[in-house]
């Protein structure tokens, strides 16, 4: 099975399916020199883990790490980093009747189209629980770029049609946003959404929304026309996040509807010079999200994540099963009702492959002597 390595120089090759032995992921490129203790992934990971907001499955998985290699004396060696997270609380049970038929929405029948069989317990690769493997990445990438001062910070900035105060509102605050289990960014805003997912959950129903992120500290020039552009290749991993359907960086698809005096990003005067001798861009406004023709302008990187409901609801549905007859289903299992409050570190982690990978790739960028 080919798709499963992210990156080129600073890569990442994630294993393991949701009801097997173990998830993990194998870090390779990461440069030697990096402070890395177990307890960054530990902390990654426990940000990942079910929430209490009632947007998340109640499947309790203690989600410990084992850094097997790639790291002595709290350093990176410049090896290959890996790290192993045991399943210990599936209950494969609940999907014995997954196992003759699709469910809608999911990836059941597509898996079987392609391969001939699936791993029907948890949906196998194919859960969210896969996302777990990322998260244990992403947070060797985010060591390796808090030496250059890039933060990354995501939220939930919308859930089951209701939207949530943005970063130019008073009410926004990211403090909000880790201090309740919905990540969303105002304490009103997660009071309404929670409201909504209960509704939901009565119906045996479930929501979509967005991730939005903003990374600070992005140097001008990171990227590489014209097929490694970063906003392409943030768009490839955050498309390969299960659920996610769509992304707009900036003022996005809102851009579409307005004009180019609205829309440019007047550049300043500025007397500081980059490594390149260009002068260091600043901006009166950010429309372009920190990115024009594929390299980041210095700018904030802005960008929102859009979700799909969550496929696995509760309410009898139809389908077809492996004869072709149709049937009905009652889908049982711990599910998620909204992916969005969960997808939030995963987003940050995707964010931080991209952006380890490119700040190792624009080493390459002007001749210099070794
Ligand atoms: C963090 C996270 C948690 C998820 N939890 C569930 C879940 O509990 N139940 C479910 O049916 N799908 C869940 N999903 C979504 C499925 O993984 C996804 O819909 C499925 O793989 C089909 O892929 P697609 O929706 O991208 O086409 C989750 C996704 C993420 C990112």
């Amino acid at each position: 099975m080919a798709g499963n390595r992210f990156g080129t120089l600073f890569a990442v090759t994630t294993f393991g399916e949701s009801h097997g032995p173990a998830l993990g992921c194998v870090v390779d490129g990461c440069p030697a020199g990096v402070p890395l203790e177990l307890e960054h992934i530990r902390s990654a990971l426990r940000r990942r883990r079910p929430g209490s907001g009632g947007a998340s499955t109640a499947r309790a998985e203690a989600d410990e790490p084992e850094l097997l290699s790639g790291v002595f004396e709290g350093k990176t060696l410049g090896t290959p980093i890996a790290v192993l997270v045991r399943n210990t609380g599936s209950r494969s049970e609940d999907y014995d009747n997954l196992k003759d038929c699709y469910r809608p929405g999911h990836a059941d029948w597509t898996w079987e189209a392609k391969y001939g069989l699936r791993d029907h317990r948890g949906g196998g690769r194919s859960s969210g629980r896969e996302t777990l493997c990322r998260v244990a990445a992403g947070a060797v990438a985010a060591q390796f770029l808090s030496r250059y001062g890039i933060v990354i910070r995501a939220w939930s900035s919308a859930i089951g049609g209701i939207t949530a105060a943005g970063m130019d509102d008073p009410a926004f605050s990211l403090d909000e946003a880790e201090a309740n289990p919905l990540r969303v960014p105002c304490a009103q805003d997660a009071a309404r959404i929670a409201e909504r997912i209960s509704a939901l959950r009565a119906q045996g129903d479930s929501a979509g929304g967005t991730v939005s992120c903003a990374v600070t500290g992005v140097p001008p020039g990171l990227g590489e026309p014209v097929f490694g552009k970063l906003d392409a290749l943030l768009a490839s991993a955050m498309l390969s996040i299960g659920a996610a359907k769509g992304i707009e960086f900036g003022a996005g698809f809102g851009a579409a509807r307005s004009t180019g005096s609205a829309q440019n990003d007047r550049l300043m005067p500025t007397a500081e010079r980059l490594p390149s001798q260009a002068p260091a861009a600043r901006y009166e406004t950010n429309n372009a999200g920190g990115v024009l023709g594929g390299i980041a302008t210095g700018m904030a990187l802005l960008f929102t994540v859009a979700f799909k409901p969550v496929p696995s609801i509760t309410r009898a549905q139809k389908t077809i099963d492996r004869t072709g007859a149709e049937r009905e289903i009652l889908i049982k299992g711990r599910h998620d009702i909204c992916v969005v409050p969960r997808a939030v570190p995963v987003v940050e982690a995707m964010a931080a492959l991209v952006l380890a990978d490119l700040m190792l790739l624009r080493r390459a960028d002007r001749h210099q002597p070794c």
